[in-house]
């Protein structure tokens, strides 16, 4: 896929935009009350993979002052046009400088639209095309699990989104194991790490050519970094040593996902610094409803608010009082993933052998399939859930 996408509530604009440059590729629209955040609008916005998106005036310069350096950020091979309802200086060197290409005014005749925003598209076509391809249409993502409490499912749900990722993507992914005191990801996925988070840290200070040395391999194509064994190693790393070993890991990895103990501890604050996605595990009894909403509440105090968030409630069917509706409403999320409560869980985690990749995982290896491809959609994906989205419209009908 490929194509221009445009951000806006105006249907002439997307009108004006196939009746100019509509043969030379597709021209999407989309626009949602619902959004809540700019890494949602910049991951929306590229969801279809476009060579260029154009933001239209009615996005207004607050919005587009935040969106444009999150797309910038997390997809460099996409092209941003930021059409305004006026030009001023001031506001043209602002877009410029947060990434986009070129700020145009939205009036003007059709001859005059069409030169300016042509050569941008001409521009945008070629970088698109330059882009690295042996990472196809991976869009980069941190993505950071959490959970204010232990024994929520973290781990399994990290495992599993990770080697999902590993089996689009091999090579392109390392799950990060942050429990380091009890991590278990390692064990999980059946491997035993020679390395840890100990020599990794040395190496990104020393030399970071060797990096992925210190990285377990799992046959999926998944790295994992695992946990020190010694425990008073993993005492003395501080937290900007892993903010340092994680940003030299995100350069060579698209995606990390990262396992974190249970609560907020450094390691986890250095994680979620680094993020793009926090996924946030409950189970549906009550103590651990009212910690995740304490633990949104202090994300949200100490800044951490441009992470999108997605929300996954494990063992989903235990019939505790509550429906889903009533924890969501306490959360403040939509549970976007349920897992249910099955004895597979604890047998794959014991044989080390994630639930995705089970002969015998059937629909719960195919829920855990789709948080994978939540987060990295290919392109039949996109087209899938198009379908989905339009089902679910004409159902509310
Ligand atoms: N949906 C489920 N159904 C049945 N068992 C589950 C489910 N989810 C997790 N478990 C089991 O619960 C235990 C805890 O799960 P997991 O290790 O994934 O949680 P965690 O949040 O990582 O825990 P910790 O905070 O100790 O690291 C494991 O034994 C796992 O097999
Ligand atoms: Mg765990």
């Amino acid at each position: 896929m490929s194509g221009v996408t445009i951000v806006s509530g105006n249907p002439r604009l997307e009108a004006a935009f196939v009746e100019l440059f509509g043969r030379s590729g597709p021209v999407r629209r989309i626009w949602s009350n619902q959004w809540r955040d700019p890494v949602e609008v910049a991951m929306d916005a590229c969801a279809a993979d476009p060579e260029l998106v154009v933001t239209g005036a009615d996005v207004g310069l607050e919005m587009a002052e935040l969106v444009v350096p999150e797309i910038d950020r997390l997809f460099p091979s996409v092209t941003v046009l930021c059409l305004m309802p006026r030009l001023d200086v001031a506001t043209s060197l602002l877009l410029l400088r947060l990434g986009a290409r070129d700020v145009l005014f939205e009036g003007g005749t059709r001859d005059e639209f069409r030169d300016a925003v042509q050569p941008v598209l001409d521009l945008a076509r070629s970088r698109h095309q330059r882009r690295d391809r042996s990472v196809g249409v991976v869009r980069r993502r941190v993505i950071t699990v959490v959970s204010p409490k232990g024994g929520s499912g973290k781990t399994t749900v990290a495992v599993n989104l990770a080697v999902g990722l590993a089996r689009r993507a091999p090579k392109q992914v390392l799950l990060v194991d942050l429990d380091v005191q009890f991590g278990d990801c390692a064990a999980a996925l059946g491997l035993r790490p020679e390395y840890s988070l100990v020599e990794a840290v040395d190496a990104v200070n020393n030399d970071r050519s060797a990096l992925k040395v210190f990285l377990a391999g799992h046959p999926s194509g998944l790295g994992v970094l695992a946990p020190p064994e010694d425990l008073v190693a993993a005492d003395d790393i501080v937290q900007d040593q892993i903010k340092r070993t994680m940003a030299a890991f995100a350069e060579e990895f698209p995606f990390l996902v990262v396992d974190t103990a249970g609560g907020v501890d450094r390691f986890a604050l250095a994680a979620m610094e680094q993020s793009t996605d926090l996924l946030i595990i409950s189970t549906t009894d009550v103590p651990s409803i009212r910690a995740v909403r304490r633990q949104l509440n202090v994300l949200d105090e100490v800044g951490f608010t441009t992470q999108r968030r997605t929300f996954v409630l494990n063992r989903a069917n235990a019939k505790v009082g509550l429906s889903v509706a009533e924890i969501e409403a306490a959360v403040g999320l939509q549970a976007t993933f349920q897992i249910p409560s099955t004895r597979l869980i604890p047998v794959s985690t014991n044989e080390g052998i994630p639930v995705i990749e089970r002969r015998d995982g059937g629909s719960l290896a195919r829920r855990f399939d789709l948080i994978a491809e939540y987060f990295f959609p290919t392109p039949d994906a996109d087209d899938r859930r198009q379908r989905r989205r339009g089902a679910r419209r004409r159902g509310r009908r």
